[in-house]
Formats: structure tokens, sequence, C-alpha cells
């Protein structure tokens, strides 16, 4: 068994940060999505990955090396444009060499792993299997209509009305039957090639095509409120362990991280909350929910529910929440009259200001 992940794509509906970094390595709990993934794929027993890169291929080979880092072995497949999911399938042919693979889509989020859903498949003998959650908002979504024993009759890829409220997620499982499948369906109307589409084909050819409802939490990280509910969901799950210095002064709650370096003086803490290596809180409150990047400094500020990236500094501002803030970013309050707002923002940015 191999896997395949695909860590191309543009993410636009991450930018600005995706102007500059891969949507995959953005930081939840200060370690980029793709490494759980990475994680996950490691203990369901595979190790030989084949990653597929786009624009942002060379931070993503940065990142993660040859992979032995995670006890994997990896290999990059460059992909010339975002192609889609199913192009991806085609390029990696040679790679697969004919195994059945786990197809992970590396923005993916999926708690509890992918050892059972591996299982599941090598065990089940099917061409195909789709993992499916109940959504709240499944044009956002690849979606599944199914029969009445289950079994799926339909897929659609972001329908505008969409059949059913089950969202196919992106962990995926073949057997070699997908590349006669890729090769046989053509570009969608947004110009790509649709695993989607593939999949449809390996059913309507009367192909095996099982499909496992996702009980347990799961994110695409693609939209700033999915990647803060992935944090938080993350969050959860961290055991307290202080390795920074915390004064006298300060108060600590619930289960926060602090790492090696940090520096806690005069603030309020509430967890859960992960503070990066040689970061420095002062005269602060950070509420639940909340990641801060290595070397931040939040400084006479109150920062809850938000992901703050590596080197960036928020001074005099309360409160911030529900926010996303890049690397080496300055949020601080602008002093004196007239009552302004100071403003130097990147393209295809964000701002909410109380009004
Ligand atoms: C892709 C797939 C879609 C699936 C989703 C899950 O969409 O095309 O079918 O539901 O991943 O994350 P994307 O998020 O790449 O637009």
């Amino acid at each position: 068994m191999k896997a395949l992940v695909l860590a191309g794509g543009r993410g636009t509906r991450l930018r600005p940060l995706t102007h500059t970094s891969a949507k995959q390595l953005v930081p939840v709990a200060n370690k980029p999505v793709l490494y759980y993934g990475l994680e996950a794929i490691r203990d369901a027993g595979i190790t030989c990955v084949g990653i597929i890169t786009g624009d942002t291929g060379a931070e993503v080979r940065e990142a993660v090396g040859d992979g032995s880092k995670f006890g994997l072995d990896v290999t990059y497949i460059p992909q010339e444009a975002p192609l889609g999911l199913a192009h991806c399938v085609l390029i990696a042919q040679e790679f697969l060499a004919g195994d059945p693979f786990v197809m992970y889509l590396g923005d993916n989020f999926l708690l509890g792993g992918i050892s059972d859903l591996v299982d599941a498949f090598c065990h089940g003998g099917y061409d195909a299997q789709v993992l499916l959650t109940r959504v709240t908002e499944p044009q956002f979504y690849g979606v599944a209509e199914l029969g009445p024993t289950g079994e799926i009759i339909g897929l659609q890829e972001k329908p505008v009305h969409p059949r059913s409220d089950m969202a196919i997620v992106g962990v995926y499982s073949f057997s070699p039957a997908i590349h006669e499948a890729v090769r046989a369906i053509a570009p969608s109307a947004r110009g790509e090639l649709e695993i989607t589409d593939a999949i449809q084909w390996l059913i309507g050819n009367g192909y095996s095509v099982h499909s496992h409802m996702v009980s347990g939490y799961w994110k695409d990280t693609g939209r700033l409120q999915d990647l803060l509910e992935c944090n938080r969901m993350i969050l959860e799950t961290i055991a307290p362990d202080n390795r920074g210095t915390v004064d006298g002064l300060s108060e600590i709650t619930g289960r926060v991280v602090i790492e090696p370096g940090a520096v806690v003086e005069n603030s309020v803490l509430r967890g859960p909350i992960v503070v990066g290596a040689d970061a420095k809180i002062q005269s602060s409150y950070v509420g639940p929910f909340t990641s801060i990047g290595p070397r931040c400094v939040v400084q006479d500020a109150e920062v809850e529910y938000s992901i703050v990236l590596d080197d960036s500094s928020v001074h005099g501002v309360s409160r911030l929440a529900h926010s996303l803030i890049g690397r080496n970013v300055e949020v601080s309050r602008a002093e004196g009259a007239p009552n302004t707002y100071g403003l130097m923002v990147g393209d295809h940015s964000r701002i909410q200001v109380r009004a």
C-alpha cells in the first residue's frame, strides 16, 4: 500500500497567506496541517509516499525533506498546473506502479488517523473507498447521493443545488482500477479532471465503490473558519506542558503548552493554548483556542480563538478574536488623534473593524 499526498493547489481561499506560503503548511496548534496527515499515514503502516507539488513545491520539499523525520520515504511529483485531483493520479501512475494506495489531500485533518480506514479497505477488496460526513454547507464539497441500502448512486463536485448533505472527505483509497478511470474522463466545466468524476466512472463501469461514514472530527482547512475550528479541535487534545518561564504575577488556567524559551509575564492565559518557542507574552490576556507562533510578542493585548504565526507582534490591541495573523505581521494601536486606522495590508486580506 502506498500513499499519494496532494500538496499543490493555489489555496485561493486562504489568501493572502497563500500568496507566500503553501496552504498545507499553515500551522494548526503550531504544526503544519500537512504533518498531521503524514503522521496519520505513517501510523497506518504506510511508508512509501508520493507528494504532488505545485507552485509552492520548494517550500513543501524544504518542510518535509526526504520524509525520514516522519519515518517515511517520500518521492516528489511536480504538477505543472492545478489540473484536478484525478490529474494527480494520472501523473503519479509511474510512482504508484500498480499498487493500491490512499490518496490524502494535504489540507485535510482527520482526528484519530486513518489506520482503521486503511484496514477496512484492505480487507474489503474494494476498488475504491470514499469517506463521507454530514456537513452544513455541502455546496463547498464533493457530494454523494446514497441509495436505499447506503450504496453511492451519484457524485457531484461542488454542486449549486446539492442532492444531499454528505460531503466527500479528502481521504480516498483506490485499487489500480482508478488508472483506467482517470484516463477515461474529460475535464469538468472548471477545466479540471475531477476525482469525483473518476469515482463516478468506476461506479458506472461496475467496479466496487465502498462508502464509509466518518463519525469523528474532520476538517478541510482550506477556509479561515475551518482552520480556526481545526486549531480548536487539536488544542482540545493537548496536555499541559510548561517548558518556558512564567512569572509570579501571571495566572495560567486550563491546558496550556509553553515551548522552551517562551516568557510569560504579568498575563492571564486561559487554555487550551499553545505558545511557541521564544515567544513573549507581557501584560496580556490570551484566551482559549489560541496558537501563538514561535518568537511572537503579545504585549498589553488580548487575543483569543486565533492563530498568530511566527515572528508577529500584537501590541496594545483588544480584543483580537477569530483571527489568522500571518508571519512577521505587526498589529498595534494607533496613538493620538484623529481616531483613525492605519493599515498596510497585503493583497486579498480581510479586515473586520468595529464601526
Ligand atoms: C476537494 C474535492 C472535494 C472534497 C474536498 C474535501 O475539494 O474536490 O470533492 O469534498 O476536497 O476536502 P477542494 O477542497 O480541493 O476544493
